[in-house]
């Protein structure tokens, strides 16, 4: 018989920043479903990838001098280790610069105007001609660019239409038919009274910019970001390419994960280009909540407030970040992300309940049996509550887990593990173990006590992949006993079973002091604003050759060059630094123009901490000496950038 199918996605990311907590939050729900899924024998597949055109990752790139293909392809790669860090088992991670990507789009593309569901049409907008972009009557800044503070002027582009109004009643009907469409049940009458507000057709042309993806028969327009990006959940299993062998077994997706802000695309936009297309449907969409900062901001890549997984993977472990992110919000809801929390379950879920069940337990074998449980136990009626509810466990956490609620599965493990802890101080092995008669009794509640973490092994390792295959070695259990079908049995531990007590799971962490040096890794924003600058030194300290050796000084070429607008003092310098070449902005316009400076090498320090000044980030400072009242900036002669100066 063949396996049944499940597809799930995550958003495509935008390259146009590193990932953080928050990309990771969607990516980790959806692996822990594919795991679960995988688990209970379906056939998985999982996509997830990055949506790399449009007009903000072309500025990205042209402000530091490279490609946009350059740029995304760093970026993407950030995405990529990331998730190999946190153990993501994605099938597939696709790129819309993806050459089978890019040739699908078109074709897609093509058949719409084909079919008369995408025609020419004319976009009428308030355009600023020195910054070469439109905008809406609402996006004016008094009436002027919202940009620049110049005048605009009403103008016509020649653009192409998707005939999105004409599926308005279609797409009530689809939400009306299909009541599990988008979840949670709040944001589908979001989506209705949008619709009900009437629907215009949508603009998914630009000629404004070119990084994107031509429109074959008119190639001076690129297609729309969204319509590329949506079209991906299709593209990727080969759909318009000459292999669509995936699209065929595993369409229509079975749910796609989005956050939010994103719900209306893919309620909208994309199944009315499937109708369009004569597609199926996505069967859900399920629109997840925010991960919010203490100070209810959302994290973004714009805001610059974001917390860096990496710090937390390498101080907690991948586990500790997993599962903080998959317990502490209910899925579908926002959610504060703070540094306390994040410790506190660390400690208490993860150090304590679990660390020390599996701890005492194999520590009491060990000290009462020598590692080996007793074949002859003796069972009494204490033991069948909690025999009853490890047997149960696996029904609510697939009813969890179907409704894609992993942090009440979490939760309903936990209630098993607490229930396993009162169970040895109620049963107290220690009493029984100075007692000679009492043998088979400690040997049956050791032997509980280890069936126990079997169970929540099995169902917890699609949440903490890492961490269950260390509880399943020191309690001996072997690949028979792992199984999803096992997860719902008892007694199955092997009586010659070797039992061995390992290192603790989750080293307990010193709340205060970590929570202090985690502020200051990473400040919360409003902690940040309050900061005082450090006052000046009187004199000069000495400092050690370590100290010096911190300041990392690179030879930098000027490559570009121009006066900060709205500031007096400020040049922004676009450097060759022999690396990625980067932003500095430096405070000698009084005594320098642009055109002293391009050319010229400069001593950069590069690896000062980014700084906004002026709007502009500052990515690093150039040296200069105060001369009287004025400044001279340090020139080299013959030094290539990027060379390291010491
Ligand atoms: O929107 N809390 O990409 P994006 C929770 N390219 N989730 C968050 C989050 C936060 N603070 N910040 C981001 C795009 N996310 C488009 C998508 S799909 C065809 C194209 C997650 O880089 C959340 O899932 O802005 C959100 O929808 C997604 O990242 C947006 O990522
Ligand atoms: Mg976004």
């Amino acid at each position: 018989m063949e396996k049944k199918t499940f597809y799930i996605t995550t958003p495509i990311y935008y390259p146009s920043g590193k990932p953080h907590i928050g990309h990771c939050y969607c990516t980790l729900a959806c692996d822990a479903i594919a795991r679960y899924k995988r688990m209970q024998g379906y056939d998985v597949m999982f996509l997830t990838g990055t949506d790399e055109h449009g007009q903000k990752i072309e500025l990205n790139a042209e402000k530091e001098g490279i490609t946009p293909k350059q740029y995304v392809d760093r970026v993407a790669k950030q995405f990529q280790d990331l998730w190999k860090l946190l153990n993501i088992s994605n099938d597939k991670f696709i790129r819309t610069t993806d050459d089978y990507h890019v040739a699908a789009v078109q074709k897609i593309f093509k058949e719409l105007y084909d079919r008369g569901d995408i025609y020419k049409g004319e976009y009428k907008g308030w355009y600023c001609t020195p910054c070469e972009s439109f905008w809406t009557e609402t996006q004016l800044k008094d009436g002027k660019c919202p940009d620049c503070g110049r005048e605009v002027k009403m103008a016509n582009e020649e653009a192409y239409f998707f005939r999105l109004s004409k599926y308005a009643d279609r797409l009530l009907k689809l939400y009306e038919d299909q009541p599990d469409f988008i979840q949670p049940e709040s944001r589908k009458n979001e989506m209705i009274s949008f619709i009900k507000q009437g629907l215009e057709d949508l603009c998914v042309s630009r000629t404004s910019f070119s990084w994107g993806i031509p429109v074959t028969f008119d190639p001076k327009h690129v297609v729309y970001v969204w319509v590329d990006a949506l079209t991906n959940y299709i593209t990727a299993l080969g759909y318009g390419s000459d292999d669509d062998s995936l699209y065929r077994k595993f369409w229509p997706a079975d749910v796609h994960f989005v956050g939010k802000e994103i719900v209306r695309f893919h309620t909208i936009i994309w199944p009315a280009m499937l109708m369009a297309l004569d597609l199926p449907l996505p069967k859900q969409v399920y629109g997840h909540g925010w991960l919010l900062f203490g100070d209810g901001s959302k994290m973004s890549k714009s805001k610059g407030n974001v917390v860096d997984p990496l710090i937390l993977c390498n101080r907690y472990g991948v586990d500790a970040v997993r599962y903080f992110l998959l317990r502490e919000i209910p899925f579908g809801a926002d959610g504060l992300f703070t540094n306390e929390a994040l410790i506190n379950r660390i400690n208490s879920d993860l150090a304590n309940d679990l660390g020390n069940l599996l701890s005492r337990t194999t520590a009491m074998v060990q000290k009462y049996f020598g590692g080996k449980i007793p074949a002859q136990r003796e069972s009494a009626p204490i033991d069948d509550e909690l025999i009853s509810m490890a047997l149960d466990l696996r029904r609510k956490c697939d009813e969890a887990v179907d409704s894609y609620q992993f942090s009440v599965a979490l939760t309903e493990i936990w209630k098993l593990i607490a229930r396993a802890n009162k169970y040895i101080d109620e049963t107290a092995p220690w009493v029984l173990g100075k007692d000679e008669t009492k043998q088979a009794r400690l040997a049956a509640v050791l032997y509980n006590l280890c069936e126990v973490l079997r169970i929540v092994s099995i169902l917890l390792k699609p949440f903490l992949p890492d961490t269950a295959p260390k509880i399943q070695q020191q309690i001996g259990a072997g690949a028979d006993v792992l199984t999803y079908e096992a997860a719902a049995k008892w007694n199955l531990l092997p009586a010659d079973t070797t039992i061995v007590k390992g290192d603790a799971l989750f080293p307990r962490i010193d709340v205060a002091k970590e929570i202090e040096e985690l502020n200051r890794l990473i400040p919360n924003p409003a902690e940040k604003a309050a900061e005082k600058p450090a006052e000046k030194p009187e004199g000069v300290a000495q400092i050690g050759i370590d100290d010096f050796a911190k300041v990392d000084l690179r030879a930098a070429v000027v490559k570009a060059c121009e006066p900060v607008k709205g500031s007096k003092k400020l040049l922004k310098l676009t450097l060759d630094d022999g690396m990625n070449g980067r932003t500095v902005v430096s405070g000698i316009s009084q005594w320098y123009k642009p055109e002293d400076l391009i050319g010229r090498t400069v001593v950069l320090v590069s690896n000062l901490k980014p700084a906004k000044l002026c709007g502009v980030e500052s990515q690093g400072m150039i040296l200069a000496a105060d001369v009287g009242e004025g400044a001279k900036v340090i020139f080299l002669e013959g030094v290539p950038a990027g060379s390291k100066i010491r």
